[in-house]
């Protein structure tokens, strides 16, 4: 085997973030345009058989032990049930996680558990249809609750609910959404908005912090959690006086990525929908795999360029540094 996608400062890359497309059937403001942006060419998207030669050399070779399959939005990516049953057929099997808007997720839940899908993150910013309307222009709300049931119903679990929270939008909503997330047996996490939406609409002065989000949810007199994060992006606590689906204690989350920063700890390698190796969400250079891969590379020279494109990676995102230049990749490019 090559070896790991270790850095220099000691970090050992083994969750691999996948993005299947950069479509999405959404257009929430705090990430695409409402006309949505220019779509990858198909292409230079990477063919099923492509996407699972590279998610098979970063397993087989490198040394990743989880994949989540993002977007754009991943449910609209024909191939995705083929994509997560070959995955699960690598050795050692990887763990597999898809993070998604939820449209669709009802009718596709059992097709992804049986393909060994083990578990689905879900985008929802609101308890409000007309809200959820304006904020994502497309009238999908009961898709999406739809979506979330059904992830449980097949066993996706613990179904997570992803929140971005934005001031005079939706951060009324804190306490109602972990009331919500609670009396379904979900695990919410709130998430602070960062500078990554193609219209370059992020403002560090109106970005809901975690701190406000942790005041916000007193109420719920949380508790510290007893397990350590690990190299988790979400800080979690315990909800006293509920329970988890599993009958284990409640969870609620919090992802401060702008003001608790955990690049640290950080164990991500990201691989873009058209075979770019990302080392960090904010890198700005890429490596070309789809190029190595299309001009008859060997599985060795694939593995030795993602480990050098792995190496490369800095120590931090660098939002607070006076020279910070947003990623030229939106996020609905990159996946999360
Ligand atoms: P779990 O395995 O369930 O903990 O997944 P996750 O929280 O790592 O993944 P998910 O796709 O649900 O992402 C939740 C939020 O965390 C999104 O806003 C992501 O953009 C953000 N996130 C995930 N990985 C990173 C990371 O490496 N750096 C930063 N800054 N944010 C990240
Ligand atoms: N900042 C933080 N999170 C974001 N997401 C999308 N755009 C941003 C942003 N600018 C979230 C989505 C989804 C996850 C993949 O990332 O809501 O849950
Ligand atoms: Fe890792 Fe980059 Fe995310 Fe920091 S911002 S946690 S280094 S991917």
């Amino acid at each position: 085997t090559a070896g790991a996608l270790a850095d220099r400062f000691g970090r050992v890359a083994t969750d691999l973030r996948v993005s299947l497309t950069d479509r999405c059937n959404l257009r929430c403001s705090y990430c695409m345009p409402e006309e949505g942006l220019a779509w990858l060419p198909r292409q230079q998207q990477l063919t099923d058989d492509e996407v699972h030669r590279l998610v098979r050399i970063a397993v087989e070779r490198l040394g990743v032990t989880e994949v989540r399959f993002t977007g754009g939005e991943p449910l609209i990516r024909p191939g995705l049930v083929g994509i997560v049953a070959a995955a699960a057929r690598l050795s050692p099997r990887p763990r597999l996680s898809v993070t998604t808007n939820g449209i669709g997720l009802d009718r596709l839940a059992p097709a992804l558990r049986d393909a060994g899908l083990e578990r689905v993150n879900v985008s929802l910013d609101t308890l409000s249809p007309e809200r959820f309307q304006r904020l994502t222009h497309r009238d999908r709300h009961a898709d999406v609750l739809a979506g979330l049931r059904g992830a449980a119903a097949a066993g996706l679990t613990p179904v997570k609910i992803n929140t971005v929270l934005m001031r005079g939008v939706n951060d009324d909503e804190a306490p109602a959404l972990l009331r919500f997330a609670l009396e379904h047996g979900y695990e919410l996490r709130f998430i602070e908005q960062m500078p990554l939406d193609a219209q370059h609409g992020w403002d560090r002065h109106t970005m809901v912090t975690a701190a406000e989000i942790l005041d916000a949810l007193a109420p719920f007199g949380l508790k510290p959690d007893s397990v350590s994060r690990g190299t988790a992006p979400a800080e979690t606590w315990f909800v006293p006086g509920w329970s988890a689906a599993d009958g284990g204690p409640a969870r609620v989350g919090v992802i401060g990525s702008v003001t608790r920063p955990f690049c640290g700890d950080c164990d991500r390698t990201r691989l873009t929908a058209d075979g770019q190796v990302r080392n960090c969400l904010f890198a700005r250079e890429e490596s070309d795999l789809r190029a190595l891969l299309r001009g008859g590379a060997d599985d060795t020279t694939i593995a030795r360029a993602w480990q050098t494109a792995m190496y490369g990676k800095r120590a931090g995102h660098g939002i607070d540094d006076p020279t910070f230049l947003q990623p030229a990749r939106p996020m609905s490019a990159i996946g999360g």
